[in-house]
């Protein structure tokens, strides 16, 4: 650690803990300096997200001591590194180009994305002009960041109308599979076969079962209704692929970030193209945000200070994310990926041990579901809990609004009483309906849960693990934590290795030893 960023770190330490009530009974400006929206252009005007970090225990000497550690880890070289197609991912010897697939970042990231982009978006077209016959539904098959992404932004987009009846397989559990084969009717099916590597295990053992299943109910030539995602072009061909319909992906565009390339292709499918590009506008919002704002006035930022003073300075091991909307159901999981696959490293990109705790654990659900099962602890449990809330100001539903106004109501309600605290008993002197209070939460309010918010909205996470890399002064973009297991299994199915004792007796009672 340098010296200045590690004076950075006993600065901090050193500052005083006000709870939440002291610091806005002093501040009455509290709400609009640590509130603000971003916005895009939509035809009636503009549309945006409000991110409201108040209700964390942000004051002016965290921010300013947080601003002096960022400049310490040189977070704005490091963010021009990032959206200047510079190698970024260290260990890999890569960049990390995402965002150019929404069109910001270098010149030739950004044409190639756009090529690539416009290619999925004609065979997306073709198929729904009848090119591959009737398509009603598309069984995507893929794992971690090659399912997570396409699963929540199908889910969350194709509440009112699908095009195409999507269902994600990530398990090499053939339960999942065959729930799929149960609701398709083969001759009627694509198969999405979506790997970065082309490689993966589960997938592909799960892509030529899909491929049997197709042949065992009569469909001729089953590989002609294969589309392939992937970065790996060639072996997609070398699998049996026609050229044609293989999407291929930058190499650059990591796994976890890639529902902006042909992963994406299932919600292109889905909802149409025209419905598919908001997404990447409201996503490329979030981006010239975050390129071009400096300082705690740039809310990806902001909200990684906040996410570093409570694992590294309060001790707290998780962090929750509820939406307070039923369609972001699949939001935390893909949160959970981003986040610990991304930062959840013990080393810094240099290969030296970690100073503190990275990410903290993420999990979450939706409200009011959650409040009725997990928010007890939040309330009244030993552990300090960060929240964030995310709610949209426009119902997704066309009942009462009585629904909507007691869901938006429940989730203003939660982050008032985990702040404010209390007692519910009359006299005030029952432990047991004593609340402590001070407890932090952050809100995301969208004016609508759209595509483009959608985008948006995974974007601001995208881009907030970076800048809690940068100030962590680890390498988000590689994934080596997942290899040794991967290998192990490898081992285990080719009959190589020596395992321990309680490995080798699982085997044997499963079958599965030599
Ligand atoms: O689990 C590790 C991982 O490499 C993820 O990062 C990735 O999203 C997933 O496996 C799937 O990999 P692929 O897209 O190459 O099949």
């Amino acid at each position: 650690m340098s010296d200045n960023i590690s004076s950075a770190w006993t600065h901090l330490q050193s500052l005083p803990q006000r709870t939440l009530a002291e610091l806005f009974e002093g501040d009455d400006a509290r709400v609009d300096t640590l509130s603000a929206r971003i916005e895009w252009d939509v035809e009636e005007g503009q549309a945006g997200i409000l991110f409201d970090w108040s209700k964390t225990h942000l004051d002016a000497d965290l921010i300013a001591g947080f601003e002096k550690l960022a400049k310490a880890c040189d977070f704005a070289g490091k963010r021009t590194k990032l959206f200047g197609g510079e190698i970024v991912n260290v260990t890999e010897g890569r960049a990390a180009t995402h965002s150019a697939m929404r069109g910001v970042g270098d010149d030739a990231d950004v044409e190639e994305g756009q090529a690539l982009l416009a290619r999925m978006g004609m065979l997306v077209e073709a198929i729904h002009g009848g090119a591959l016959g009737e398509v009603e539904h598309l069984i995507h098959i893929g794992i971690g960041g090659s399912a997570l992404g396409p699963a929540l932004a199908v889910d969350a987009l194709t509440r009112d109308l699908a095009l195409v009846d999507v269902h994600v397989v990530s398990n090499i559990d053939g339960v999942a599979l065959e729930a799929a084969f149960e609701a398709c009717d083969p001759a009627k099916t694509l198969i999405a076969v979506a790997s970065k590597t082309f490689t993966t295990i589960e997938t592909m053992t799960n892509a030529a079962s899909a491929l049997k299943w197709l042949s065992d109910n009569g469909v001729p030539d089953p590989t002609g209704r294969v589309v392939a995602l992937t970065a790996s072009p060639e072996r997609a061909v070398e699998w049996g692929v026609d050229e044609t319909r293989v999407l291929p992906f930058p190499e650059s565009v990591g796994g976890r970030y890639s529902l902006w390339s042909s992963i994406g292709f299932p919600v292109a499918l889905a909802v149409g193209m025209e419905d598919f590009t908001p997404m990447l506008a409201g996503a490329q919002a979030v981006d010239l945000h975050f390129r071009d704002t400096d300082g705690a006035e740039n809310l990806c930022l902001r909200a990684a200070f906040a996410d570093q003073y409570y694992t590294r300075l309060r001790g707290c091991q998780t962090r929750a994310c509820f939406a307070y909307d039923e369609r972001l159901g699949l939001l935390p999981n893909y949160l959970q990926q981003l986040e610990m696959e991304s930062n959840g490293k013990r080393v810094k990109a240099d290969g030296s041990p970690v100073d503190g705790p990275t990410a903290p654990i993420t999990w979450g659900g939706v409200g009011t579901d959650a409040q009725h099962a997990v928010f007890q602890l939040l309330h009244q449990g030993t552990h300090l809990v960060p929240v964030d809330f995310i709610v949209s100001i426009a119902p997704g539903d066309a009942l009462d609004p009585a629904h909507h106004a007691i869901l938006l109501t429940n989730c203003f309600a939660q982050g008032a009483a985990l702040m404010a605290g209390g007692n519910m008993a009359a006299d005030g002197k029952d432990p047991a309906r004593a609340f402590p209070g001070d407890r932090p939460s952050a809100t995301m309010l969208c004016d609508d849960l759209d595509a483009a918010t959608l985008g948006a909205l995974i974007a601001f996470h995208e881009h907030r693990v970076f800048a809690n890399a940068v100030l962590m002064e680890i390498n988000p973009f590689d994934q080596f934590g997942v290899e040794l297991g991967k290998k192990m299994a490898n081992e285990i199915g080719s009959g190589d290795g020596d395992f321990d004792a309680s490995t080798k007796a699982l085997l044997e009672r499963a079958g599965l030893a030599d």
